[in-house]
């Protein structure tokens, strides 16, 4: 039986995509989150198995169901995502959608209790998912990175891109209620420039990106 979506402008093609949030643990009962719903990686998951391709979606914790077609394969903490795309590999194309955690601690073995007070966190910084794959001798042709700014979207996401090594950069403003919501406004930066595409749901979002990335990769 053919999967669903395995006909298309993606067929052949994997592509990895990471999504939601990573959540590091500072005691058997806390951890530290980013927010993030893992609705637009999801969604973009989604519409590339669509087009055909064998998506491989490394999502962190969220409470969405698996999009048709997709290998989804649950994680944590920021290094066990490292180590699932690191596994995923090779592949054509890699989304990297996910709102990583920047540092984790080396979490207490025993609940932490309020009467000793606030804990004293050390932290270390987090691997860096999306700079790794642009610098591993294993890098996906096209290499695609998120930025959720609050400020200086433009600027900051055009820094990323060159700081990281990606081919684009979806950049979003993050000030107003975006997170976690049905829709999306985002700016997509190549090293052609900046286009700044309309208002659309996630979905939608997920499809326009779906189809550029088949655009991008289809002569390869
Ligand atoms: N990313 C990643 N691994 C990390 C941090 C980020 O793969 N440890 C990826 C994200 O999935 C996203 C891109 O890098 O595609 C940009 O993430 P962002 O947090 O905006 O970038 P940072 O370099 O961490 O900068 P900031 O100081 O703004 O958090
Ligand atoms: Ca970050």
């Amino acid at each position: 039986a053919r999967l669903a979506g395995s006909v298309g402008p993606l067929s052949g093609r994997h592509i990895v995509v990471t999504a939601g949030p990573t959540h590091e643990p500072i005691d058997p009962v806390r951890v530290i989150a980013n927010r993030s719903s893992g609705k637009q990686g999801f969604a973009i998951a989604g519409a590339l198995a669509a087009l055909g391709a064998r998506v491989t979606l490394v999502a962190g914790p969220v409470a969405l169901a698996t999009p048709t077609g997709v290998i989804r394969q649950d994680v944590t903490t920021a290094q066990e995502m490292a180590e699932a795309v690191d596994a995923a590999l090779p592949a054509d194309a890699a989304v990297m959608v996910a709102a990583v955690a920047d540092w984790r601690v080396e979490p207490a073995t025993q609940k932490l209790k309020k009467r000793s007070g606030p804990p004293p966190l050390e932290w270390q910084p987090n691997p860096d998912i999306l700079a790794d794959l642009a610098a591993d001798p294993r890098r996906p042709r096209l290499l695609v990175g998120f930025a959720a700014e609050t400020h200086d979207v433009l600027a900051e996401a055009a820094a990323k891109r060159d700081r990281k090594g990606a081919d684009w950069i979806v950049a979003n403003d993050v000030s107003g209620d975006v997170m976690g919501g049905e829709d999306n406004q985002v700016h997509l930066v190549t090293a052609d420039g900046t286009e700044s595409w309309p208002a659309a749901s996630k979905a939608e979002v997920g499809r326009l990106l779906a189809d550029r990335i088949a655009d991008a990769i289809k002569d390869q």
